[in-house]
């Protein structure tokens, strides 16, 4: 078993006692950075770096060189399943991820391959491997998936939606090609997880973004029952230590109980939900993830420090089972000496919570 020099993140998943609360933010690497513009420049494009081994490990370890982060998170997609499944995933700048192949019927479902992680999806275990190595044991590192339901929105959808009429008219009309699906991207993940956690993943998100734009019936049957799937077929094991997982429905606050009752570990919030609410809810059951608007990182850094303060004490409690993150991703405009403010504003405001 090697020992982790910082294992605050872990800790506070598993809601042991930490001396101050572990932070990270979704989208930690990435186009706020030169540095990351700078190489993929380099690269050509965004795949390009993910599908090299030394590139994705040079973006994931860029963030942790200018910041005390508490976890690295692996440089990849959600969509590299999709992709390997031969919908041919492609970016159109400014207009995000798009597939040149969609799902449309009954056969095309039924025709999916369900990718070999080793084989298919071979770049994404190198690359975890080589993460692992260059970390070094400073900090964990956070493997990832996108939830079956969110990659079945863009798999149907063909790229970004702002209705999702391609396929709530599939979930309303055809319900049992849309479950054929999602049951098969569930298997997916499962093995594509697992296998990231072979590789050395030490804790697991599933990024559910569009779970939030379902009604609370149809949420539970199209998204959260597969998420649960995966929850209970996770070999959350590493170096001899628990793997927690943690899951993230975007616009998800009103569900956190039926979230956490999956066996997860911890529920990531987005910003929608005040955190001492989610706290009062979830009780010690599961840890909780979040939750500062990633806009406010746009304020001055008097400003970011009162919010940070605001949600340490929302969640109070000993501090222990909550791990700092934005409500969602880090957006390019933001400055690189903002997210300094935060990263450190969590660490020092925090410390009285935990002594
Ligand atoms: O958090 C991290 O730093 C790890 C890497 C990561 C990326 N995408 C890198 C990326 C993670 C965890 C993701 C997850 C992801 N990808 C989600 C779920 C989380 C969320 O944001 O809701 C979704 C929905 C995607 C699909 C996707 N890929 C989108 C919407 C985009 C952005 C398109 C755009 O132009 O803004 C991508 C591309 C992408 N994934 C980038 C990065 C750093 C930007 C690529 C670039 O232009 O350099």
């Amino acid at each position: 078993m090697s020992e982790l020099k910082n294992d605050r993140y872990l800790r506070a998943l598993l809601k042991q006692p930490v001396d101050a609360t572990p932070v990270w933010m979704m989208r930690q690497a990435g186009r706020y950075l030169p540095e990351y513009r700078a190489l993929r420049a380099e690269a050509g494009d965004f795949m390009s770096l993910c599908k090299n081994a030394e590139f994705a490990c040079e973006v994931t370890l860029q963030p942790l060189r200018r910041y005390p982060l508490d976890a690295a998170i692996l440089f990849s997609d959600i969509l590299t399943i999709p992709d390997a499944m031969g919908l041919g995933l492609y970016f159109e700048t400014g207009e995000g991820p798009k597939f040149e192949r969609t799902i449309e019927c009954m056969s095309d479902v039924v025709n999916l391959p369900i990718p070999d992680p080793e084989q298919e999806l071979g770049y994404v275990m190198n690359a975890v491997r080589t993460i692992r190595r260059e970390l070094k044991g400073e900090v964990p590192l956070i493997g990832f998936s996108g939830s079956p339901w969110t990659l079945a929105t863009y798999m149907i959808e063909g790229g970004s939606s702002k209705t999702f009429g391609k396929i709530k008219k599939m979930a309303f009309a055809e319900p049992k090609m849309l479950h054929l699906l999602l049951d098969k991207l569930a298997d997916s993940v499962i093995l594509y997880l697992n296998a990231q956690i072979k590789a050395g993943a030490q804790s697991v998100m599933i990024f559910d973004t569009w779970g939030g734009i379902l009604t609370p019936r149809d949420y539970k049957a199209f998204s959260l029952a597969y998420m649960d799937k995966i929850v209970k077929g996770l070999v959350r094991e590493n170096d001899g230590r628990k793997v927690p997982v943690t899951l993230f429905t975007k616009n998800g606050g009103m569900w956190i109980e039926d979230i956490a009752a999956t066996g997860c570990d911890a529920v990531a919030l987005d910003w929608t939900i005040d955190i001492a609410d989610a706290k009062r809810r979830i009780g010690d059951k599961v840890a909780l993830q979040g939750n500062m608007d990633p806009a406010m990182l746009h304020a001055s850094p008097e400003r970011i420090r009162e919010e940070v303060k605001t949600i340490l004490d929302g969640f109070g409690d000993g501090g222990t089972g909550h791990v700092f993150n934005l409500g969602h991703g880090i957006t390019p405009d933001v400055t690189p000496e903002n997210a300094g403010v935060f990263i450190n504003s969590v660490h020092e405001l925090s410390k009285p919570y935990h002594s």
